[in-house]
């Protein structure tokens, strides 16, 4: 989608870290916000700071693992501008820890997000995007993670690789019914946000007792995500690549660093029907 002035994007996790680095982005090139978060102080200042750089901007608090919640977004973008052009699914949340050692609860948190936030930004908006007529674009906020295979991340690894062959999916049916749609998955390494603080949003319904169990290799991995989230590349990084790719209409946004011989090492692997063999990036 070349022509981005004036047009309209909405952009869930737009309070922080990469969805917000992509608002900025995005207002820069002229075009007409609206930020979805859960987070809503959060959310107010991310709006106040896009306003007064001049931007069209607009939040509505949203729940991106609620179905109405998200059709309530969908309803109130359209009512706001008549026309939705740029999907970003971008809210996600980290949870870490050996696969059998995390609780349910983790589980049910994470694919909420991560997973379903992608599912209902896609029912509530693409529909509406193909009746418009217009050009539009959806773009998938992934991870390498989802490219890749690794110890103590189990959670939210699956959650990811369930968004890239979602996308993947996406693509292909956006591409034979609606090619106007085009789609842009974004994998990113690890990037400086709130990521390694994911828990602020975790919904109270679960976190009970023994919902976010406490284990050596939990404390030890998510220790490595608030490191490495600190140290990790500027989010506008992630918010240029993925602006170049809606461009070019182009849909792997990938990482450049280890990751992605990370990536290629699993491929290999399953062409030459090996055991996974463990690769560490940065490792
Ligand atoms: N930071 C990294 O290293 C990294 C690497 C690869 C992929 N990602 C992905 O990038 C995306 C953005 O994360 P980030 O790193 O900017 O983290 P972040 O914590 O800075 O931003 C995530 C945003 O999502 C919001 N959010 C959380 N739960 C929500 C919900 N239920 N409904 C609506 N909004 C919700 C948070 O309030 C926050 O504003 C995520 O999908 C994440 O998995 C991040």
């Amino acid at each position: 989608m070349e022509h981005l002035s004036g047009r309209v994007a909405v952009i869930t996790g737009g309070a922080s870290g990469i969805g917000l680095a992509l608002a900025r982005t995005l207002a820069a090139e002229g075009m007409h916000l609206v930020l979805a978060d859960i987070e809503e102080s959060a959310l107010a200042h991310a709006v106040d700071e896009l306003r007064a750089s001049g931007a069209e901007a607009s939040g509505v608090r949203t729940d991106v693992s609620n179905s109405a919640s998200v059709e309530a977004l969908a309803e109130e973008a359209y009512a706001r501008h008549g026309a939705v052009h740029l999907l970003c699914n971008n809210a996600g949340v980290f949870a870490g820890g050996l696969c059998w050692e995390a609780s349910e609860a983790d589980y049910r948190w994470v694919l909420g997000v991560n997973l379903w936030g992608v599912i209902h930004g896609i029912r509530a908006f693409v529909p509406r995007m193909i009746a418009q007529g217009q050009e539009g674009h959806v773009l998938n906020v992934a991870s390498m993670a989802g490219l890749t295979a690794t110890t103590l991340a189990g959670v939210y690894n699956m959650s990811k690789h369930a968004v890239v062959g979602l996308s993947e999916c996406l693509f292909h049916d956006l591409a034979l019914n609606a090619p106007q749609i085009g789609v842009s998955l974004v994998c990113p390494e690890m990037i400086r946000t709130g990521i390694g603080a994911s828990a602020r949003n975790r919904p109270e319904e679960l976190s009970g007792d023994g919902d976010v169990p406490s284990s050596k290799s939990r404390r030890f991995v998510e220790d490595i995500i608030c490191k490495a989230a600190e140290n990790g590349l500027d989010p506008s990084v992630i918010a240029a690549r993925s602006l170049a790719a809606i461009r070019e209409r182009r849909f792997y946004v990938l990482a450049e660093d280890g990751w992605l011989d990370a990536a290629h090492s699993r491929i290999a692997d399953i062409q030459a029907g090996r055991n996974p063999v463990l690769v560490v990036p940065g490792g």
